[in-house]
């Protein structure tokens, strides 16, 4: 890489460099909106060709000859603000991420192992890739964050170089010192992530020559919340023009609340959506994937201040074909009557609602896309996966006579101690049942109800009253750690960490079912990048 203008040279040399980029932000910029397909290369031509040589029209040293996700340009364009210097106006900061994760993104299949980084699922285990990769590249960083990029074998050996340019002490750590970790990182490794993440695929040259969809419309929405339950209603999206949508929701949890919301996104790389939403004053993000036909969008949102806070999130078109998109509650005893919800396109349009095993159903409300339908379960109800039939569409419900088993989702979850600007990330559990059925098989019946403890993990946890210090566990299975910082009440004036088992009880009849997930509270994460 060499500066193209002597005058950027000469002030990247010195501490000079920020007036230069300061003289570049004044460069007016009549628009850099980048549907306009010229205006994307003449703001990378503005702000980046000063390091990085165009070396063909439009060609750029370095940043054509890599793809990835929004969020990863996100990171590299602010590696750039933070490590080199470069000061970038917002509004153009935003254009040219825009820019390059449409021109170079990732196709759907290609971003699709890696999305719960994007989406930051909460205590999901990485992605197992190899040994060696999990040990050379997986320990600072998930093999998400890799998995989410696309180089060819000289552009992932480059990245070796940055890597130990910038964190020369990489090497003389714990699975860098005991290994040649230079040695493998420029021979085996670039090879072997250009096989794995090639820059060029058949999968990204198709998904960029198809035609964009529209994705304004109707939609039915249906998710869930770990912990909180389940929520269905409408959308209503509407472009606003380049990309960019407007979305109103109303939302009704399965317990009756009716929440509304309203939502701005913009649609990256054709299908990725990212939102900022509000629901009663309380500040959301969405990451959203609309599916390659343009029917469905999928992914999470969060809590703006607590990405660990969210739900998944499932929306299809109203106007689709007939399908039941959730069953919510997902299983009913027999010998019991219950309401369910069904959620899908034109459901609410039917006359009524079957299910086997002699469920008596009754539809007894219908709002847009979904259907409260009130059963009536008989005690000989056969245990089993029952079809549910709305209409030309059928979606399934779990009968059980009794819970054999529970279990606590995630089996293993981190929280994190909060403290002065840092806020604590809290781990929410869930309890899930199963019964067993004639043939030995468990059938889940999705989560439970559940009484909540948090004991010690081992003795010495016990012996350092971990449960004590470490935090609170909410009747939910939320788990809300205590502040940072020493504690004069503790050992050694110790931080309020802990290593706790969380328990689980469900009654059952006069039976209780108890499950345990262990839970480990650890410091503040000082750094947040978009993907972990
Ligand atoms: C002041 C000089 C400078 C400017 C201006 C600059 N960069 Fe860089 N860029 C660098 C250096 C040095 C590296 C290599 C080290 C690194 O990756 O941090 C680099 C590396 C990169 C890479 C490769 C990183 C990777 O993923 O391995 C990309 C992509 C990139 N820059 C994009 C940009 C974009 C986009 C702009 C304009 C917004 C820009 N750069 C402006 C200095 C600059
Ligand atoms: C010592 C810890 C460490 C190890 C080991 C490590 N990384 Fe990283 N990596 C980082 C840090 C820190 C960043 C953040 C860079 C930044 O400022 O954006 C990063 C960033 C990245 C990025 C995003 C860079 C961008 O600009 O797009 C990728 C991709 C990546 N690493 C891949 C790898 C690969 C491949 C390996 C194994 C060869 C590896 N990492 C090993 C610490 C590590």
């Amino acid at each position: 890489m060499r500066c193209a203008s002597s005058r950027a040279a000469a002030f990247a040399r010195g501490s000079l460099f920020a007036m230069c980029v300061a003289l570049l932000a004044a460069v007016p910029h009549a628009a850099v909106a980048t549907s306009d397909e010229a205006a994307g290369p003449a703001l990378v031509r503005t702000y980046c060709a000063g390091c990085h040589r165009e070396t063909s029209r439009g060609q750029f040293d370095r940043i054509s000859s890599i793809r990835k996700s929004p969020e990863g340009w996100v990171m590299t364009v602010f590696r750039m603000h933070n490590v080199h210097g470069v000061a970038l106006p917002e509004r153009e900061r935003d254009a040219i991420v825009r820019h390059l994760a449409d021109t170079q993104g990732l196709a759907p299949s290609e971003s699709a192992a890696g999305r719960f980084a994007l989406e930051r699922r909460p205590n999901v285990r990485d992605l197992v890739v190899d040994s060696e990769l999990d040990r050379m590249c997986g320990r600072c960083h998930t093999n998400a964050r890799v998995s989410l990029q696309r180089r060819d074998a000289a552009e992932w050996l480059k990245l070796a170089h940055t890597h130990v340019g910038q964190w020369p002490s990489l090497e003389y750590q714990a699975s860098g010192r005991d290994r040649p970790w230079w040695h493998i990182a420029t021979t085996r490794l670039p090879g072997a992530l250009a096989t794995l993440y090639p820059f060029a695929s058949p999968a990204w040259s198709a998904w960029r020559s198809r035609p964009a969809h529209d994705l304004s419309g109707r939609w039915i929405i249906a998710g869930r919340v770990p912990g909180r339950g389940a929520y269905y209603g409408t959308a209503q999206i509407r472009s606003t023009g380049d990309g960019a949508y407007a979305a109103t929701y109303s939302l009704h949890t399965v317990d009756g609340r009716t929440i509304v919301g309203t939502s701005s996104a913009l649609l990256y790389t054709g299908y990725e959506w990212r939102g900022r939403a509000s629901f009663d004053g309380r500040d959301t993000r969405e990451v959203f994937a609309a599916s390659e036909d343009g029917t469905r969008i999928a992914g999470r949102w969060f809590d703006a201040d607590h990405a660990e806070d969210g739900g998944d999130w499932l929306a299809v078109r109203a106007d689709a074909a007939p399908q039941v998109v959730a069953v919510e509650p997902q299983a009913v005893r027999a010998g019991t009557t219950a309401t369910v919800v069904l959620v899908g396109p034109t459901l609410d349009d039917v006359s009524s609602v079957e299910v086997g095993a002699g469920i008596a159903a009754s539809i007894v409300e219908r709002s847009p896309g979904a259907l409260r339908v009130r059963l009536v379960i008989p005690k000989d109800a056969a245990p089993g996966r029952h079809r549910v039939a709305v209409g030309a569409a059928s979606g399934a419900l779990a009968v059980y006579r009794q819970i054999d088993r529970i279990d606590v989702t995630p089996d293993f979850g981190i929280a994190r101690l909060g403290g002065g600007r840092i806020a604590p990330v809290t781990a929410q559990f869930e309890a899930r049942g199963f019964t067993r059925l004639a043939d030995g098989s468990d059938l889940a019946l999705g989560p439970l109800d559940a009484e909540w403890s948090a004991a010690p993990f081992d003795d010495e946890a016990a012996r350092t009253r971990d449960a004590l210090f470490a935090g609170r566990l909410e009747p939910d299975g939320r788990f809300v750690p205590a502040v940072g910082g020493p504690n004069p009440a503790r050992e050694f004036s110790g931080n309020n960490v802990g290593n706790l088992a969380i328990e689980a009880r469900v009654r059952d009849g006069d039976r209780v079912l108890a499950a345990r997930a262990h839970l480990v509270v650890t410091v503040q994460r000082w750094n947040t990048p978009p993907i972990y």
